[in-house]
């Protein structure tokens, strides 16, 4: 039986970095049925949305689903289409894997850090009231009589929920993965001495799951402690667990630390349904050009390849992205080289085949 995954090509360099790593699959043996869905800028015009219905359906019925980057237009209404499928899918756990490459060179070449991100609540969760709108207006009021605060009636409002229901299962996740992939510690990140009660309950119901698993070292570290240490000495970081705005610039900052954007798989889960999309955006500057660097989508197939329980083709996947890179004659323009998008797509496929 084939594994049917729906593929959204995605917007600028997603249909040049998914073309690549869907023949990367294909070179693997691994038989994949693809639900092509497209969602995003190419679809807002003829159909009133970035996420029509049928992409949810598809996603629904497949469970899994591998994602080229989508462009969020600023300032038109939308929600960001990425967003809203964490959303509506309920993906609560982003998994973004950061290990130092051979043959790429860094500053830090011993980085092996796994960061996890509660994907669905804190300041993403999509609550805001406009600047000078009467909702901030009634805000205003509430807060006054709540709190005996003033509010700025031009100040913009984005609010932080963090619930122990939330934090108790991307926790618990954390920690089984940290089990399943024999990883010793999991660090977890926080400014709980300033926003007590909602970075607090991420910190206090963090500390209390990790009773139940002794097994697994789970220490605890404010943030911009842990942004410093990732700077100096990122070798010493395992696990990473954070509230989603932290876990967002923390992913990307490790992705710096093991080679860029160009390299950076992630995965989105939840108890029903699986998306696995690159770290990076759109990167309209280099759209259409056919010179995006095609391995964090083609590593986020990998992760995917995995999670279909197809471990041996994950992988070769990732073994063919190593040696490839290890070789140093094939490589894209954000990594300082000339070959294509294509170019190394064939490299990679010529070491699975
Ligand atoms: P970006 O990641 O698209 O680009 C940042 C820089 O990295 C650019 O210089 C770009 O050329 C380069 N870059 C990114 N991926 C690359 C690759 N595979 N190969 C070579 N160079 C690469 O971030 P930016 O410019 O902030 O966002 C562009 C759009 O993408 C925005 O609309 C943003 O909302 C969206 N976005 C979507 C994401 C998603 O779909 N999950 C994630 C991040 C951004
Ligand atoms: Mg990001």
């Amino acid at each position: 039986m084939p594994h049917r995954v729906t593929l959204l090509p995605g917007d600028g360099i997603g249909p040049e970095v998914a073309a690549a790593a869907r023949r990367v699959v294909e070179a693997t043996g691994v038989e994949v049925e693809w639900d092509v869905q497209h969602a995003g800028a190419a679809v807002v015009d003829a159909e009133g949305t970035p996420l029509p219905k049928r992409v949810l359906e598809s996603i629904r019925e497949s469970r899994v689903a591998l994602k080229g980057p989508i462009t969020t237009p600023v300032g038109r209404g939308f929600r960001s289409v990425n967003v809203a499928l964490r959303q509506e899918l309920d993906l609560f756990a982003a998994i973004r894997p950061s290990r130092s490459f051979p043959g790429v060179t860094t500053r830090h070449p011993g980085v092996d850090i796994v960061v996890i991100r509660e994907n669905t609540e804190d300041l993403y969760q999509g609550v805001e009231f406009q600047r000078s709108s009467p909702e901030v207006a009634r805000l205003g009021e509430a807060l006054e009589e709540l709190a005996g605060f003033t509010l700025r009636s031009d100040a913009g409002v984005t609010v932080k929920p963090i619930s122990v229901t939330g934090t108790r299962r991307i926790v618990r996740f954390a920690l089984e993965h940290a089990r399943r992939h024999g990883r010793k510690r999991i660090t977890v990140g926080h400014k709980a001495n300033i926003m007590k009660f909602s970075d607090g309950v991420f910190l206090a119901t963090a500390l209390e799951v990790a009773d139940e698993y002794p097994d697994v070292e789970v220490d605890e570290m404010q943030v911009d402690e842990m942004v410093m240490w990732l700077a100096w000495e990122p070798e010493l970081m395992d696990v990473l667990l954070l509230p989603n705005l932290y876990g967002d610039i923390v992913s990307d900052l490790c992705a710096g630390l093991v080679g860029g954007l160009g390299l950076a798989a992630g995965a989105n889960i939840g108890w029903e349904y699986a998306l696995f999309e690159p770290v990076h955006g759109s990167a309209p500057d280099i759209a259409g050009k056919g010179i995006a660097n095609p391995i964090a989508m083609i590593l986020s197939a990998a992760l995917m390849l995995r999670h279909l329980g197809r471990d041996d083709a994950g992988m070769a996947v990732e073994a063919a992205v190593a040696a490839v890179l290890e070789e140093r004659s094939t490589r894209t323009s954000d990594m300082g080289g000339t070959a294509t998008t294509e170019a190394m797509a064939d490299a990679i496929v010529s070491r699975l085949t």
